[in-house]
């Protein structure tokens, strides 16, 4: 008998549609089959104020397919002359979900992100005050750190002395790769939430390095060994209500992507929901999905859940599909690297 699931529309809790001819060519393969997402401002240069996001949000609206039902959660980027008016401003009238800290230089156009937290304290006041989520990419960025370390780093040394000292801050932190991230956020009140992406749920770092270096396998946060990969998909799968998804699928052209520097990130949007149904499948957890994908970032964010449903059905196995044709370059789409049997009905 075929297996099927039903469950409210998802959403994604961090997303990068970047702009131009990628914009055009990714935007599908989100709205498909996401309600909303919250839309990354890493641009270059990037989204960091009111008028930056109106004038973003339209080329996202322009850009797009007809009869689409996806609303782009807008965010501005923080940087150290932020101003606290703008922000709070932007929030109440509805424009922008949340706001996006980068510790400058943790990733893909970081640049312009925050060296001194002191300089950004009087934002974060403000949002505290005004209940505005900070997204937050959670790595230190210090030479001395190794790579694997830095998210572990980034809880002791910034995010839990920047929760202390700003209490009723309400933080998302992103793209959790670790245990310790885990621990952490179970530990933590309702002001902390955190996004896990597909291919953290799903790829450690034996997939990257064995057998000759991956490239569409590398971003940042970068995987970690297996036993925290186990740890993601028991939160995950756990239904625990701060934990929601957030995909960071992040195109880069394949030769970015295949180069001796090469640029990090997945691009995981055309394949998410399969791949997720997969991951509760086997975790003996498909009902708690739905808690994941569609109800517990709309309750962090405040927002009602989805009323429409998306149904998954169960049968042959996925094709991961050719690399999408972008005018910029094809881009590789994630490889689950194991057999996913769901399919998203159409
Ligand atoms: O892998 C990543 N890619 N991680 C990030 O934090 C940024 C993203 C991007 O923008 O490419
Ligand atoms: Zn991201």
């Amino acid at each position: 008998m075929t297996q099927t699931l039903t469950l409210r529309r998802p959403d994604d809790w961090h997303l990068h549609l970047r702009d131009g001819a990628m914009l055009e060519a990714v935007l599908p393969e989100s709205a498909r089959d996401f309600a909303r997402a919250i839309i990354m401002p890493n641009l270059v240069p990037p989204v960091v104020t009111s008028a930056d996001a109106i004038a973003y949000r339209d080329r996202i609206l322009a850009a797009l397919p007809d009869g689409a039902d996806f609303t782009p959660l807008m965010t501005l980027y923080l940087t150290e002359s932020t101003d606290p008016a703008d922000v709070v401003a932007a929030h109440a009238s509805g424009l922008i979900s949340a706001v996006k800290l980068y510790p400058a230089g943790a990733t893909t156009n970081s640049a312009s992100g925050v060296r001194d937290f002191d300089k950004v304290r009087g934002v974060l006041d403000a949002m505290a005050e005004a209940g505005i989520p900070l997204c937050f990419h959670g790595e230190v960025t210090r030479d001395e750190i190794d790579i694997f370390d830095r998210e572990a780093v980034f809880i002791e040394e910034v995010l839990d002395p920047i929760r202390q000292r700003t209490p009723g801050l309400r933080v998302v932190m992103e793209h959790i790769t670790t245990a310790d991230a885990c621990a952490y956020v179970k530990e933590s009140d309702g002001s902390l939430g955190a996004t896990i992406t597909t291919h953290h749920l799903m790829i450690n770092r034996n997939h990257i390095l064995v057998g000759g270096i991956k490239p569409h396998y590398y971003c940042l946060p970068v995987a970690k060994r297996e036993s925290h990969r186990e740890a993601l998909v028991e939160l995950a799968t756990s239904g625990f209500e701060h934990v929601f998804l957030g995909t960071d699928s992040a195109p880069h052209t394949q030769a970015t992507k295949e180069s001796d520097c090469g640029c990090a990130g997945v691009f995981s949007s055309s394949v998410t929901m399969p791949c997720l149904a997969q991951v509760f499948d086997d975790a003996g957890a498909l009902d708690k999905l739905e808690a994941f994908t569609s109800l517990n970032g709309p309750a962090f964010y405040r927002m009602a859940p989805n009323e429409a449903t998306m149904t998954l059905i169960k049968g042959t196995p996925l094709q991961i599909p050719a690399p999408l044709t972008t005018d910029d370059g094809p881009v590789v789409v994630f490889d689950p690297a194991r057999p996913v049997h769901w399919h998203v009905k159409r």
